[in-house]
This record gives structure tokens, C-alpha cells and sequence, in this order.
């Protein structure tokens, strides 16, 4: 496309090889990046912050700061407004510099926030709310912008639906304007070439244009799309950049927000099965982007998996699970409906249906927890065996043990603190057995069925702690028993 091209720039008249390594040297270029994120977000009608929102369990600041420093930025400010301290909060510790707009008067009003006196180079301006940005585009908008030499570009998008966007203005082809939707002629709403909100300015050339901008405008607010026509008055460098739908999908509403959240989510379940993960259905799994998954797992329907957590190769993760921040290792089962947070899970071991693992549990290999089974702060040993209606917490058990259906730990006493249960290696633990904390299990010991266990047991031993059975024979039969009953009276 034609751009504005000033006589006092020549064009670059090099040789093919001179240009490669002169563009070559421009990429390795410092670049400073401005997010502006000190919006209110009205729309998102929810009172946290706009760009605090989350889109696939990540605030979308964070995505983007994210995508910043692999594109290689290395100066980063993000400005700050609306929500300030909470926005700090989440971000800070990710090594950019905050910048405060006291009043939010425009996005042009938010970049002069961004001490711009004190950069050098190049600049490239964001939005906080383009949450499907990737670090690739903006390493090629960069590489365009300075292959092109150009003082100021912005990148703009051609939309089937252009919305609420501002529209980029060409005559004859040739970049004029930037002008809102809301203060676009009928006309000019029909251009479906938009403003992503991206820009790219040389630092001079900020410092210079940016205070020109005045407010005459619909909403009485400093626009920084004005910059574009007032460099091209300025006879600059000026022109737009083509990226593509997706850096321009800007979230400014609950439902945009749902849209963005659905394409991150596909897109994470896109590279896994490039990398051999096998999905029976990617649309209806959910995969954030901070999980690991190696190649062999399956993952099957209504899956959920969050936060740092790694699956191993050959684990079958059935319908219904939901897992965050854990380990599993390989060839680990985990059947429908089971539930696991903060956990490790070895090789082969069986999980659930219906299991429900909390933190700080490790669960050995080849173990065994079946459906209706808790455990929280659980070191469970290798092959041993919880497979139904249990509870354990605050509990070691041994390896190739044997806990038997509806066992309870009952770790938790009344004066408000818990206490640890320690079972050996190779212990059978009966059906319906409590255990009241702090209490010991020896190895190769046995529990008898219905006991509540108050003292520990040695190695090897047979603890049974039950009421007597007792007995009266033809109980039922007895005529006079409503007689003796009165008698007793
Ligand atoms: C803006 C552009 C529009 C473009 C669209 C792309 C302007 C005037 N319009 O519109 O041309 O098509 O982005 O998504 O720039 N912000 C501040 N301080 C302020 C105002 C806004 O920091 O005083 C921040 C917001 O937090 C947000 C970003 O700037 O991250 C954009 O603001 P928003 O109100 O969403 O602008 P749009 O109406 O989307
Ligand atoms: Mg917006």
C-alpha cells in the first residue's frame, strides 16, 4: 500500500545483501513498550479491573507483559490508573515499571503518563486489553516498521465486522487519519481497515507530537489516534502496518472476554496435539497455557487442568477431572470426576472415579484411590490401596498397604490443632476404622473392621477395639415382653 512519503526522506536505494544485515542490526535495537492499562473498563460492568480479567486463568496484563519480554522488550511500562493497587498487586515482581495516569483523560493523556522524556529509540504502544496478542506479531511489526523506516505506524486490521473500532482513513490509498467510531460519518463506518490499538513511534517523534493533541472530540478526551494525522501534517514517516484479526481482538465487554478465553484455550489444546497429546475432543477441554503435557497422555472430554501442572506420558486423564498445580507423573490413570490439587502423582497409580486429592499429598506408585476417597497432606506409599469412602489427612501410610472401605483419620482435635496418623508397610486395615490422632501403626499389623483405634499398635500385632457382639436368642418371639417392659416401669 502507498504511504505518506516526505521529500526530505529518501528512499532506501541499497543492495539486497546491505539491507539484510542492516535490518538485521535494527531488530537487535532496544525497543521500549507503553501498555496503557489505566482504564476503568466500563463495559466489563465487574468492579476488578479491566485488564486484571482473566482469559484462560491468566490476567490479561499478564499475557501481554508476557508476550513483551519474549519479543525480546526489555523495557516495559505499564500504565497504571483505575484500580491501581490491585493491578500492582498481580503484576508486580514481573520487572516492568509502573506509571501512574492520576485522571484517566485518554489514551494519549495515558502515554504522556509513561515519562517519556526518558526514553531513547523506539516505542512501541499496546493496549492493556489485547489479551490474543503473540510475542511473533510483535516481532514482526517491529521488523516491518524499521525495514520500512518509518517515524510512526500503527497497526491496523481488515475485519468482516469492525464494531466499535476506530477506522483507519486513506485517500487514494494513502494513510490520512485515524477516526473513532463514535465520531465517524456514516461513511466512514463502513471502512472495515481498523485501529488495533498497536503503535509504533520513534521516541523523538513522540516527544515532539504528543503534546499537540487536544481533546476536541466526543468524549472531551485526549485521543492518540490524533498522532497519526498530526505527524502526517508534520510531513513524517507515517504508515499503517498490517497485522492480523487476532492482535486487533481488543476485550471491552464480558462476552469478548468469553471469546478471547475460547481462542487461548484452543489454541493451547492446537500445540499440544502438535506436540502428541491425543484429545478426543479439544473443544470442550480446557488447558491453561501454564500445564505440561507430555506426548501419550490422553486427555479425554470436560477436562480441566490449571496452573503449574505437568502430566507424564501414557496418563489417561478421564471425563470430568479437574486438576491444578500437581504433578503426575506416566502412565497414570485418573478416572472420571476426580479432583486433585497441589498433589504429586507417581507411575501407574489408579485415581478415583470421584476422587478427591488436596494438597500436599503424594500418592506412591502403583497406588490405588478409589471413588469417594479425600486425602489431604498424605504421604501414600507405593502400591498401597485406599479404594473407597475414606478419609485420610495428616497421614503417612506405608507402602503395600491395605485401608480398608470408610477408614477415617481423625486428625482434627478440639483444642483446633491437627494431629499426624503414621501407618507401616503392609498393614491391613479393616472396614470402618477411625483413628484418632496422634497415633502409630506398626508394619505388617492388622485392624480389625469397626475399630476406633486410640492407642498406637506395634509391628505385627492384631488391634481389634469394638463393642462386644451381643446376642439373645428368639428376641423377636418372646409374648411377654411388653409385659416385663412395664413390670421394669
Ligand atoms: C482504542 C482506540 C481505537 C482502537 C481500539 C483498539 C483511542 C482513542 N481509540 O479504543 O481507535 O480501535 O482502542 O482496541 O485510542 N486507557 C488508559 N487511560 C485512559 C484511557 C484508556 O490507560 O485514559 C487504556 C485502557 O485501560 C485500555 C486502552 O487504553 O487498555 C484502550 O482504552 P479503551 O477505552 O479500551 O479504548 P477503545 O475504546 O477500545
Ligand atoms: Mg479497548
Amino acid at each position: 500500500m502507498p504511504m505518506n512519503n516526505p521529500s526530505n526522506k529518501e528512499n532506501n536505494t541499497s543492495s539486497e545483501k546491505s539491507k539484510d544485515s542492516s535490518a538485521l542490526k535494527l531488530i537487535s535495537k532496544p525497543v521500549t513498550a507503553i501498555i496503557l492499562a489505566a482504564g476503568k473498563g466500563t463495559r466489563m460492568k465487574s468492579p476488578l479491573p479491566k485488564v486484571l480479567h482473566p482469559v484462560a486463568g491468566e490476567p490479561m496484563i499478564v499475557k501481554i507483559i508476557d508476550q513483551c519480554f519474549e519479543a525480546g522488550i526489555a523495557d516495559i511500562r505499564v500504565v497504571v490508573g483505575h484500580g491501581q493497587n490491585l493491578v500492582k498487586t498481580v503484576i508486580e515482581g514481573k520487572g516492568v515499571h509502573f506509571c501512574v495516569q492520576q485522571n484517566q483523560l485518554g489514551t494519549a493523556d495515558a502515554v504522556k503518563a509513561a515519562d517519556v522524556e526518558t526514553i531513547e529509540g523506539d516505542v512501541m504502544i499496546l493496549n492493556g486489553d489485547h489479551p490474543l496478542l503473540l510475542a511473533e506479531d510483535l516481532k514482526n511489526f517491529i521488523k516491518e516498521f524499521r525495514e520500512k523506516k518509518l517515524d510512526l505506524a500503527v497497526v491496523s486490521a481488515k475485519l468482516k465486522d469492525p464494531g466499535d473500532f476506530g477506522r483507519i482513513v486513506r485517500h487514494h490509498g494513502i494513510l490520512k487519519a485515524i477516526v473513532e467510531s463514535r465520531d465517524a460519518s456514516s461513511d466512514t463506518l463502513k471502512i472495515n481497515e481498523v485501529n488495533t490499538g498497536i503503535y509504533l513511534v520513534n521516541s523523538d517523534v513522540l516527544k515532539d507530537e504528543l503534546p499537540k493533541i487536544q481533546n476536541h472530540n466526543s468524549k472531551k478526551e485526549y485521543y492518540l489516534t490524533d498522532l497519526i494525522s498530526i505527524s502526517i501534517e508534520q510531513r513524517l514517516r507515517v504508515d499503517a502496518i498490517i497485522g492480523t484479526p487476532s492482535a486487533a481482538f481488543g476485550v471491552n465487554s464480558q462476552s469478548e472476554l468469553a471469546k478471547a478465553t475460547k481462542v487461548t484455550f484452543r489454541r493451547k489444546n492446537q500445540e499440544l496435539m502438535e506436540d502428541g497429546v491425543l484429545m478426543i475432543d479439544p473443544k470442550t477441554t480446557y488447558i491453561e497455557n501454564s500445564v505440561k503435557i507430555a506426548g501419550g497422555a490422553v486427555i479425554y472430554p470436560g477436562v480441566f487442568i490449571k496452573g503449574k501442572t505437568s502430566i507424564g506420558p501414557y496418563t489417561v486423564i478421564e471425563p470430568g477431572c479437574m486438576i491444578s498445580d500437581s504433578i503426575v507423573e506416566d502412565s497414570v490413570l485418573i478416572k472420571s470426576h476426580s479432583v486433585l490439587e497441589s498433589c504429586i502423582v507417581k507411575s501407574r497409580a489408579k485415581l478415583g472415579p470421584f476422587a478427591r486429592i488436596r494438597p500436599d499429598t503424594e500418592i506412591g506408585e502403583e497406588a490405588h484411590v478409589g471413588n469417594f476417597v479425600e486425602l489431604k497432606k498424605v504421604k501414600f506409599g507405593a502400591r498401597s490401596k485406599a479404594n473407597h469412602l475414606t478419609y485420610l489427612g495428616d497421614a503417612e501410610v506405608g507402602t503395600d498397604s491395605n485401608i480398608g472401605c470408610g477408614t477415617i483419620t481423625c486428625n482434627y482435635a478440639v483444642d483446633k490443632k491437627k494431629y499426624k496418623t503414621k501407618i507401616g508397610n503392609r498393614v491391613f486395615v479393616g472396614s470402618d476404622t477411625q483413628f484418632i490422632a496422634p497415633i502409630e501403626i506398626g508394619d505388617d499389623s492388622v485392624i480389625g473392621s469397626g475399630s476406633t483405634i486410640t492407642k498406637s499398635v506395634p509391628a505385627k500385632a492384631l488391634a481389634v477395639a469394638r463393642g462386644k457382639q451381643f446376642i439373645r436368642e428368639n428376641y423377636i418371639s418372646i409374648p411377654a415382653s411388653e409385659a416385663e417392659l412395664n413390670k421394669e416401669k
